[in-house]
């Protein structure tokens, strides 16, 4: 191969840039030339890209958000535009693609690859829910957004004696709420993962109460509901009365930490040499350490879970 396209794609996550540095320097020391495609999969039908050098990627390691710019394309579920955006690719001498980001994005990728065209998975996004890689990058520096938020919350809730709802991102998985949680000393922690019980977040108030506690956290994942239809519960249930705090996009943005950035640049480093090495329809990821590479099958069969283990931790230790 002598040039290969890089992309980012769905919500934007921290250390996005770090792995577009990682995929443009270590195919350049290979000899390969990379092309940033601008706004995801709208930029592949529209052949929207630019050549990336050396240069080009410099400064970015640090920064939030991507470079590139991100957008959802639902069109690209489509036949006819995964084509027009392999003809785009061809005309440009594209010979291979990596799709850094979420579950939709590498569905847009394994569709290219059974047309075809090779294409390479990086999994970026604070969700944490990419199935068959123990983390995705921006998790570790969303967890850390909202740990921080967290703990300037629980100041002003001990201050004025109050209880505080506080609603996290991660779609369907409960990974950021549960790891910020536990992180955080939570009082309940709700995940779309496990079930929850009213009574027992009632009681856990309560038993706080009567030992003179008078403020708690309770963290829900935005997956299992909103943190305000979660207070018009304990509301009607026992009169509790709770603010709520919606974390919102703030946990998407920031810095990211140097896990984060480490993690993009191993990933980003697998994904050329894979491509280089003729793999294609393959993710990167990162188990026991160790940075591997598997089928998007893979991905798509498995179903991510939140660590079960740590939700029991996390009721032991707030008891
Ligand atoms: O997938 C990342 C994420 O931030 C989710 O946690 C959240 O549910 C969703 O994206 C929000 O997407 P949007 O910014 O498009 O509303």
């Amino acid at each position: 191969m002598k040039k290969i396209a890089v992309l980012t794609s769905g919500g934007d996550a921290p250390g996005m840039n770090a792995a577009i540095r990682a995929v443009v320097r270590k195919a350049n020391y290979h000899g390969v030339e990379v092309m940033g495609i601008y706004r995801g999969y709208e930029g592949f039908i529209e052949g929207n890209m630019e050549l990336l050098d050396l240069g080009s990627v410099g400064g970015i390691i640090q920064r939030g958000g991507t470079k590139l710019f991100s957008s959802r394309c639902p069109e690209f579920k489509e036949k006819k535009y995964q084509l027009q955006g392999i003809e785009k690719m061809k005309q440009a001498g594209v010979e291979g693609l990596v799709v850094i980001g979420g579950d939709g994005s590498y569905r847009g990728a394994h569709a290219l690859t059974t047309l075809g065209f090779p294409c390479v998975g990086i999994p970026g996004t604070i969700d944490n829910d990419i199935p068959g890689t123990e983390y995705t990058i921006g998790f570790d520096t969303a967890l850390n957004t909202v740990v921080e938020s967290i703990d300037k919350i629980r100041d002003t809730a001990t201050s004025h004696e109050n209880s505080f709802i506080v609603e996290v991102m991660g779609r369907d998985a409960g990974d950021l709420a549960l790891w910020a949680g536990l992180a955080a000393g939570a009082e309940s922690i709700l995940i779309p993962e496990e079930a929850y019980d009213i009574d027992d977040i009632i009681e856990r108030i309560q038993r706080g109460e009567a030992r003179g506690k008078k403020h708690s956290i309770i963290i829900v994942a935005e997956g299992v509901m909103s943190g305000s239809e979660l207070a018009k519960l304990l509301k009607e249930k026992a009169g509790i009365h709770t603010r709520v705090s919606v974390l919102g996009h703030i946990q998407r943005g920031g810095s990211p930490s140097a896990r984060d950035r480490v993690l993009a640049g191993r990933l980003g480093a697998r994904a050329v040499e894979v491509l280089l090495q003729g793999g294609s329809g393959r993710a990167v990821g990162i188990k026991n350490h160790q940075v591997i590479d598997y089928d998007f099958g893979e991905a798509f069969n498995l179903k991510h879970k939140a660590e079960v283990s740590l939700y029991t931790l996390s009721k032991e230790l707030s008891i």
